[in-house]
């Protein structure tokens, strides 16, 4: 299990800080997933100017756009966040990753300077908290939701989800129903950016686990070929964050980083220059294990 709660605070015996090295870089291998955690897009005021420099024309138009002050700094953080991940992979300066968009809407590389390594990514964001999900050569969704007590979770069952998991739904104690809500919502969602498809794919005409003692799975499709195709992993969070990844394929390790802005108040903890134009950020290594496959150290960690 991941304390995300902890997490946010920087503060779990499960947490390492350490900066990225060239190693992991190189040796992320086809058979890996690497997960990037940001508890909090909300960066400190005096980054934010810096922020959107790396972004393209398109996705600069796409911040202003946004009503919000607060929804436009988010969307501007978790886009510069994306370019500064996808940057490290692909040795590469974050506005150099150039992004084309699937018909209906996923994002993926145009290109891959340097090495065919075919790099494949997904996030999802929710509030203040984003993950981001990377992978070589397998198709990858994600999802992450916070968990609002207060929904109206029978209504919006009823209007999404498939006739079994809604039965499935109903059948759960009044204590696990708010987590069964979520595992659902949050597996289907990440199935269906996996594939791309977005809302094209009916919610209701696919079914997923959502017990809390089930273990997560993909239980009916369409086309039983899609059962093979795909594994699906509850990533574990804990507090009131779900989440939920779906991965072409079966990937036989994991490697989880948390994200944090740099607080120059903290000592002792590695400042990561992983980022040229924000300056500043703290990578920590997380450990653990996601759908029984352990969070593995990273291969090289700095001396
Ligand atoms: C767009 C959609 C793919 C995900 O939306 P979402 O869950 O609201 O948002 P998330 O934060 O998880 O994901 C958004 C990110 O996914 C990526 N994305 C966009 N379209 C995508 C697609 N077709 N497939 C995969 N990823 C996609 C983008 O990177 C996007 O973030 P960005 O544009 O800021 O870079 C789509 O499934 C959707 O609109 N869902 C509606 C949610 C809903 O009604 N769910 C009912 C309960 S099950």
């Amino acid at each position: 299990m991941i304390d995300f709660a902890a997490c946010s605070r920087g503060r779990t015996s499960d947490v390492k800080d350490s900066a990225l090295t060239v190693g992991e870089r190189s040796e992320f291998t086809p058979d890996e997933v690497d997960l990037w955690l940001v508890p909090s897009l909300d960066c400190p005021a005096g980054l934010q100017g810096a922020l959107g420099q790396t972004l393209s024309g398109d996705e600069s138009d796409r911040a202003a756009r946004f009503h919000f002050a607060q929804d436009r700094n988010r969307f501007i953080a978790a886009r510069s966040i994306l370019r500064e991940i996808l940057s490290f992979y692909l040795n590469c300066c974050p506005a150099e990753v150039c992004f084309a968009y699937q018909p209906n809407g996923k994002p993926h590389l145009r290109f891959q300077p340097l090495l065919n390594k075919d790099l494949r990514f997904n996030l999802s964001h929710s509030g203040e908290v984003a993950m981001y999900a990377i992978s070589r050569g397998r198709e990858i969704g994600v999802d992450v939701e916070l968990s609002r007590l207060n929904i109206s979770w029978a209504e919006l069952a009823g209007s999404f989800f498939a006739t079994g998991e809604v039965a499935a739904l109903h059948r759960l104690s009044a204590k696990d129903r708010m987590r069964g809500f979520f595992n659902c919502w949050t597996r289907k969602e990440a199935y269906v950016k996996a594939r791309g498809e977005g809302l094209s794919i009916p919610l209701d005409a696919f079914e997923v686990s959502l017990a809390p003692t089930d273990p997560p799975a993909l239980c009916r499709v369409s086309d039983p070929k899609e059962l093979e195709r795909w594994s699906l992993w509850d990533l574990g969070l804990t507090g009131d964050l779900a989440g939920a990844l779906v991965v072409e394929g079966k990937p036989s390790r994991f490697r989880l980083f948390s994200w944090s802005w740099a607080d120059s108040s903290q000592s002792g903890t590695a400042a990561v220059r992983l980022c040229p134009g924000v300056n500043n950020c703290h990578v920590r290594h997380l450990f653990g294990a996601i759908g029984g496959v352990p969070i593995t150290a990273p291969l090289h960690t700095p001396g």
